[in-house]
């Protein structure tokens, strides 16, 4: 098999076009609560959590770009103070144990503190002190469950007690059990030191719910829902939409959003003109769902 790649020099050394992923986000997330960023697959979710979390390259972070409380943050090494990150792919060592990869960072970054008696606290904290001797393993080498893995890459993140915890996909891999346990974790952590939690989940199950205050609902970069789960159906309610016995609101605005921006992708494909409520920045989409659907009954 011949593969024919024709790349000249000039190519590779120009900078890549920028490309626009998320479109003036604007949103509420309050302490001792857990806000779910939501969306289809590719809107902006892990994206979003990158950069306030400060993961980006300060020649590439707009100082003008993140304000929090009003407060604009202007450079990424400031949101990594506020902030821990728990990336979806943890880079944990298998060869160290629970403890010794704790103490590992905790002696890293944090100065004047107590390392041994922080990583008591959060191993207590995060119910490991059962595995603390156990190494964490890999796919060849058997060690912790992935539940329990999870949160050792939680106490890898927020050894530094940031005010600020962000996750990417927590409960990605995990089986319905240890999805709620860590789940349930968190939503204490958030209560018991008046935290705030964002986390960024795929369908999660109606008791995984219970524990989030609000969602963050995304489609192409772009907010179309912060709020409740209860101000969700209300919306749902009031633009004269029934949710089907089996689905919950959730479940519902994500089968319709995803069934637009289907349809979107055909219309743009076959040089239709793009709808205009997709260029716009907007707040709610669900009026626009309301007006697609009245406007495919009627065609
Ligand atoms: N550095 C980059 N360069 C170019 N495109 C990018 C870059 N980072 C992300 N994207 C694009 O931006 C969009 C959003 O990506 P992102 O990873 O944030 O999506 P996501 O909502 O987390 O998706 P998933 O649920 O599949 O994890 C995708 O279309 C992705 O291909
Ligand atoms: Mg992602």
């Amino acid at each position: 098999m011949t593969w024919g790649i024709t790349l000249s020099v000039s190519q590779l050394l120009q900078k890549p076009k920028p490309v626009a992923i998320l479109k003036s986000v604007c949103f509420v997330a309050k302490s001792s609560e857990i806000l779910a960023i939501v969306g289809p697959s590719g809107t902006g979710k892990s994206t979003l959590l990158r950069i306030i979390s400060g993961r980006v390259k300060d020649e590439d972070y707009n100082p003008k770009s993140v304000s929090i409380n009003d407060h604009q943050i202007t450079s990424p090494a400031q949101l990594r103070k506020i902030c821990g990150f728990v990336a979806q792919e943890d880079n944990l060592l298998p060869l160290l144990t629970v403890k010794e990869t704790l103490m590992f960072t905790a002696k890293f970054r944090l100065k004047g503190i107590d390392a041994k008696e922080r990583v008591e606290s959060l191993m207590q904290e995060l119910g490991l002190l059962h595995v603390s001797d156990s190494y964490v393993g890999d796919e060849e080498n058997r060690g912790i469950s992935g539940g329990e893995r999870k949160r050792v890459s939680t106490g890898v993140d927020m050894i530094h007690d940031p005010p600020i915890l962000l996750l990417d996909e927590p409960t990605s891999g995990l089986d319905s059990t240890s999805a709620l346990q860590v789940i349930e974790l968190l939503s204490i952590m958030a209560k018991s030191k008046q935290r705030t939690v964002l986390l960024s989940i795929h369908q999660p199950s109606y008791r995984i719910l219970h524990h989030i205050s609000n969602f963050l609902i995304l489609s192409h970069g772009s907010v179309v829902h912060n709020g409740s789960i209860e101000l969700l159906e209300e919306t749902i309610g009031n633009l004269g939409m029934q949710i089907p016995l089996q689905l919950n609101a959730l479940e519902f605005a994500m089968e319709v959003i995803k069934t637009l921006e289907d349809s979107y992708s055909r219309s743009t494909s076959d040089h239709h003109p793009k709808p205009s409520c997709y260029r716009k920045q907007r707040t709610m989409l669900l009026p626009f769902i309301a007006r697609n659907r009245n406007r495919q009954r009627s065609t």
